[in-house]
């Protein structure tokens, strides 16, 4: 589909290379913006620029950061601000998990981890977010999940970067108001994507008959944050999942969370 002639808009994707990135970038093509494609697989950006240059009047450019070091969130910065773009869609959505008890992680993969969900996030953020309120106008669009609504043994500390994750949009979200520049939470529950695969937590039980396509969570998520929405959980399970979490104690929350994501 061809988009619209119009100013130039473009727009940041972090994890584009798979599932819930790659599909932000498909919609986002398709709205007409610009894209900035960035994950550690060169390979399988370039296919997906391939594809959405070839399927709608926009230019994709790649660029291959590891987010999960310190230095990577700058990195992409200095190669994004010489691409000159007017950046006025951040997706920050590249992130995995560890699946396991706490004690059991690997100590790099850990650190790795905290450094990609949540310091990179909030460079990017803090960057763009910047340069967005500058030009009065900006959509950031921050990926937690289901998981940052109550603590979940066996995925402690990834849930936990989740629910730093909200909390930190949902607060920005708040403090933006009225210069143009929103920040969107969108909080997936189980989504069929490499997630589970990178986690090393096998598809079993209730997370293999659940679940999503990556392409409706992506669409939802994307109507979103042009709405400016402060949160969105697609799917009516997730919803009600959210909404009862709330009026239950937290040791009654965490305790079914352990059941589910053993
Ligand atoms: N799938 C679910 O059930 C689910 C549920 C709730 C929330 N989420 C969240 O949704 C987001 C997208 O995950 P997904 O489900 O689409 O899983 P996915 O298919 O595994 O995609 C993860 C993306 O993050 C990128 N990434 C991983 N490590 C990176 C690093 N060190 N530096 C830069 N990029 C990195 C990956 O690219 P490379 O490997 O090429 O770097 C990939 O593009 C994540 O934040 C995840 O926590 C997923």
């Amino acid at each position: 589909m061809k988009s619209l002639p119009g100013p130039r808009r473009a727009a940041l994707i972090t994890g584009a290379s798979s599932g819930i990135g790659a599909d932000l970038a498909r919609e986002l093509a398709r709205k007409g913006y610009d894209l900035v494609l960035t994950a550690r697989r060169a390979d399988r950006l370039l296919q997906l620029k391939r594809e959405v240059e070839a399927e709608s009047n926009i230019t994709a450019h790649v660029i291959v950061e590891d987010l999960s070091t310190p230095e990577g969130a700058q990195s992409l910065i200095r190669q994004v601000t010489e691409l000159e773009l007017p950046i006025t869609f951040l997706a920050n959505n590249a992130g995995f998990g560890i699946h396991g008890g706490l004690l059991d992680h690997d100590p790099e993969k850990l650190q790795s981890m905290l450094q990609l969900n949540m310091v990179s996030l909030t460079t990017l953020t803090w960057h763009f977010g910047r340069v967005m309120r500058a030009r009065g106008e900006g959509r950031i669009l921050n990926v937690a999940s289901v998981g940052a609504f109550q603590p979940s043994p066996y995925y402690a500390a990834y849930s936990a970067t989740k629910a730093y994750v909200l909390f930190l949009s949902e607060a920005v979200q708040h403090e933006l108001r009225g210069t143009g520049v929103t920040v969107t939470t969108l909080c997936p529950g189980m989504t069929h994507t490499e997630f589970h695969e990178a986690a090393a937590h096998p598809k079993t039980g209730l997370i293999a008959w659940t679940g999503m396509g990556p392409v409706t969570v992506a669409r939802r998520a994307v109507r979103a944050a042009i709405r400016g929405r402060a949160v969105v959980t697609p799917g009516v399970l997730n919803q009600l999942t959210g909404f009862f979490v709330k009026l239950m104690p937290r040791s009654f929350a965490t305790a079914m969370a352990g059941v589910m994501m053993r």
